[in-house]
């Protein structure tokens, strides 16, 4: 994947392999220009922050790097390493590693975790001298439409603006600035809108990414406040044959420390 390099303060966002692959195989496969953009060499030395079940891992790993994977999901890390992948579990604001890698990897990931410096500042730790910081998130905007949808329902209910919206979705320039603040220099960032089809529709969405939501509702009103989402949604983003595309805006970019 890489949903899931959350530190412990994600929300309660707990991951499931088995859901996962069933939902949100989509996540790793859309993926592939970032690894482009991460442009592994081989025997280089590269943690994927985040690593999920490990399917991004391996395909750095298949160009001849050295991946270790990190991952706070107990049922993804026992995934990815039956997949054989060297992972560990652990929390992406507190990386274990000092001077380490060659590049630092992540994929949809950094968008889960509430404190973006914290993480920065693992990382740059975790990194040799002129080491790589390379990734994609949410981005500004992403999924804008499901938000509202969300924040319309959850008013009536009392909910915290966190429960509908957990997410950390910075512009180029507020993430920019953290970078550099972080001792990054900046060789690329963008703003990608990337309208995503959703395999399993936008139940399987619901049930794979924002769980917790549902379980800050009474239980009794689950079927019926779901249903309103839907309904709420479906005029912008399912088409006439049922398809529901979700309007992601991701956030990619690539930095290195100074040698
Ligand atoms: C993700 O982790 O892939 C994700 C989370 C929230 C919105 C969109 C994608």
């Amino acid at each position: 994947m890489t949903a899931s390099g959350a530190s412990a303060a994600t929300n309660s966002q707990q991951w499931q392999a088995e859901s996962y692959a069933r939902n949100a195989r989509f996540v790793a496969d859309l993926a592939r220009p970032v690894v482009d953009l991460l442009a592994p060499k081989a025997g280089e030395a590269i943690l994927d922050l985040g690593c999920g079940d490990g399917a991004l891992s391996l395909t750095i790993a298949a160009r001849g790097a050295n991946v270790t994977g990190i991952d706070p999901s107990p049922s993804l890390i026992a995934a990815a390493h039956a997949g054989g992948l060297a992972a560990v579990r652990g929390d992406a604001t507190a990386l274990p590693f000092t001077g380490c890698f060659d590049a630092v990897f992540s994929n949809a990931v950094l968008h889960w975790i509430q404190d973006p410096d914290a993480v920065i500042g693992c990382v740059a730790r975790a990194l040799r001298p002129g080491g790589r910081f390379v990734g994609e998130f949410g981005g500004h905007g992403n999924v804008a439409a499901i938000v509202v949808a969300l924040r319309a329902t959850a008013r009536r209910y009392g909910l915290e603006e966190t429960e509908v919206s957990p997410w950390f979705y910075p512009t180029p320039a507020e993430y920019s600035e953290r970078l550099r603040h972080g001792g990054f220099h900046v060789d690329y960032i963008e703003l990608i809108p990337r309208p995503t089809p959703l395999p399993t529709g936008i139940d399987g969405w619901l049930d794979t990414f924002r769980a917790p939501f549902f379980q800050s509702l009474p239980s009794d009103k689950h079927a019926s406040i779901r249903q309103e989402i839907i309904d709420l949604l479906a005029p912008s983003l399912c088409d006439s044959q049922g398809n529901w595309t979700a309007d992601y805006v991701r956030l990619r970019f690539a930095a290195h420390l100074a040698a």
